[in-house]
């Protein structure tokens, strides 16, 4: 397998206040065909669900987790990454890395899969959102079924904040069709897609 990519060490401090990245924030479509530096990328996957303060794995993330059961995983697939081959990658959060899983520009595949929402294929790259369900559903049952879907919602706003502060745009996308996204990205039977979020420049 490919070695894994280490990211460049997010920032803890940005320029715009939360307030203002807050007041701000709208869901963007409108992309452009720039490249996205690998520090940008990688801090808009440290907001999605890097490692906090305290640094303790799994129990410390920016995201909260019913009964820290964390049943999000988060990739990256990278189309116009300045120093990163196109491809799918999971984010490490441990070791703030990527870790290779297919080589290939997948942006039109997520698109078509989305119905052919085409902004999907203009923008620099996705974040995708891929839960583990029987993580959470094991200790609360059918209550974790909720609890999942309200993980997805704290991870999503993580990213349009943090896109807001670094001047990215970047949308839910949630209308897909889930066995063209398995077929797409070789998901096995435990995992489900729950969003799509393109990030890049936009006009
Ligand atoms: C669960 C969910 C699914 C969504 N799915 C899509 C989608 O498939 N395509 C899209 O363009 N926008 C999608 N959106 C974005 C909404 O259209 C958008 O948030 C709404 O119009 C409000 O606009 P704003 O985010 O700019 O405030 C989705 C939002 C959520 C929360």
């Amino acid at each position: 397998m490919a070695p894994s990519v280490k990211l460049p060490v997010p920032l803890f401090e940005g320029a715009q206040s939360l307030e203002s990245a807050l007041y701000c924030r709208r869901s963007r479509r409108n992309y452009i065909c720039k490249p996205l530096s690998l520090q940008k990328a990688g801090q808009m996957l440290w907001a999605a669900g890097g490692v906090g303060k305290s640094g303790v794995a799994g129990s410390n993330r920016t995201f909260p987790s019913a009964g820290a059961t964390y049943a999000t995983e988060i990739y990256l697939a990278a189309g116009n990454i300045e120093g990163l081959e196109a491809g799918l990658y999971r984010y490490v959060c441990t070791e703030h890395s990527l870790e290779p899983r297919y080589k290939g520009d997948i942006r039109s595949g997520l698109s078509e899969a989305a119905y052919g929402q085409m902004f999907i294929a203009e923008a620099a790259a996705s974040v995708l959102l891929i839960a583990v369900p029987q993580r959470t559903i094991r200790r609360y049952r059918e209550r974790g079924v909720r609890y999942i879907y309200i993980e997805t919602g704290c991870i999503t706003q993580n990213i349009y904040l943090q896109a807001e502060a670094l001047g990215l745009g970047t949308v839910c996308v949630g209308a897909f069709d889930d066995n063209r996204i398995r077929q797409l990205i070789d998901l096995n039977p435990e995992e489900e897609p729950e969003m799509i979020m393109p990030i890049g420049a936009y006009s």
